[in-house]
C-alpha cells in the first residue's frame, strides 16, 4: 500500500547509479524546502544495455524501497526506467503521482528549437524504446528526430573522463555517422542522466547554433507543479533532508555522486540497501 497524501513526506527519486543526481539537484535548486531521498541501483547498473523485462523488475524493486519508506512523490531520474518502465511504476505507485524524465526533456527541446531537427543522445534501451522520438512528434509533428546509443558515454561518466581529449574523441566518433548523413541537428537532448557532465565537452564538439538539452530542470519544474497542484507541498522552514542509498559501492558512490550533485559526499553519507 502507498503512504497516505502527507505533504512532509519526502520525494522519491531513483535512477540506475548516480546520474539521476543531476535531476536531484535540480529538484533541490527549485524545491529547496522538500526532503528528498535518492537511491541509485549502482550494484545492477547499466539498465541501458538490459532488456525490457530486467529494467521493469529493477525499476519496480527500486520503487518498492522509495515506497516502502514513504513518499509523496516519485520522480524516474532515469531516462532508460522512464522509457521502458513508467506506465507500470505508475501503475504501482498508484494513486501518488510518478514523473518521468523523458516526457520533461521532450518539452524542453521542443520549446528550444520548434519545428527542429533533433538528435537525441541515450542509451541502446531508451533509443530502442523510440520514446524521446514519440514525445517529441506527439508535441511537434514538424519536428524530425533522430536517437543515437552512446553507452560509452555512460562509462566516460562514471569514471569522471568528462572533460578534455578523450571525452571530446569519442563524443566526435558518436556524432560522425550523422555528419555524413548530412543530419545537422538543431538541439542535441542529453537524453540519459549521465550526460550532463559531459556537456562541456559536447559543446566544444558540436556548432554554437545547436541547443543542448538537458531535462533536469524541466523535470524539476513538472515536479513542483504536481506537488502544488495536489496540495502536497512541504511548508516547513529551513532546507530539506537529503537521504542517499545506494545498492553497492558507497566509497564510490560518493567519490562520484559527489560530482554529479556539487558538493563533497562520505562513504558514511550513503545507505546501502538490498533490493
Ligand atoms: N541513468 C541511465 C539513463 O539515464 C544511464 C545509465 C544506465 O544505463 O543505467 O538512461
Amino acid at each position: 500500500m502507498n503512504a497516505p497524501h502527507n505533504r512532509r513526506l519526502p520525494i522519491g527519486v531513483f535512477d540506475s547509479g548516480v546520474g539521476g543526481l543531476t535531476v536531484l539537484r535540480a529538484l533541490r535548486e527549485a524545491l529547496p524546502q522538500e526532503d528528498l531521498i535518492y537511491l541509485g541501483d549502482t550494484a545492477r547498473l547499466p539498465y541501458g544495455t538490459k532488456s525490457k523485462s530486467s529494467i521493469v523488475r529493477y525499476a519496480s524493486q527500486a520503487t518498492a524501497q522509495l515506497q516502502g519508506r514513504g513518499i509523496k512523490l516519485l520522480v524516474v531520474a532515469c531516462n532508460t526506467a522512464s522509457a521502458v518502465a513508467l506506465d507500470a511504476l505508475q501503475e504501482q505507485m498508484q494513486p501518488l503521482p510518478v514523473i518521468g524524465v523523458v516526457e520533461p526533456g521532450a518539452t524542453a527541446a521542443v520549446a528550444a528549437r520548434p519545428g527542429g531537427r533533433h538528435l537525441v543522445l541515450a542509451t541502446e534501451a531508451t533509443v530502442r524504446y523510440g520514446a524521446y522520438r514519440k514525445a517529441i512528434l506527439r508535441r511537434d509533428d514538424h519536428a524530425e528526430v533522430r536517437e543515437l546509443a552512446c553507452e560509452l558515454m555512460v562509462s566516460l561518466a562514471e569514471e569522471g573522463w568528462t572533460d578534455g581529449g578523450i571525452a571530446e574523441a569519442i563524443i566526435r566518433r558518436y556524432l560522425e555517422p550523422l555528419a555524413e548523413l548530412d543530419f545537422r541537428p538543431d538541439s542535441i537532448i542529453l537524453g540519459c542522466t549521465h550526460f550532463p557532465l559531459l556537456r562541456p565537452a559536447l559543446e566544444r564538439v558540436v556548432a554554437d547554433a545547436t541547443a543542448i538539452v538537458d531535462s533536469a530542470g524541466t523535470t524539476a519544474r513538472v515536479a513542483a507543479a504536481s506537488l502544488a497542484d495536489d496540495e502536497l507541498l512541504n511548508e516547513q522552514q529551513g532546507p530539506g533532508r537529503l537521504q542517499l542509498m545506494a545498492t553497492d559501492g558507497a566509497s564510490r558512490f560518493a567519490r562520484i555522486g559527489g560530482r554529479f550533485i556539487g558538493e563533497d559526499l562520505a562513504a558514511s553519507d550513503i545507505e546501502l540497501v538490498d533490493l
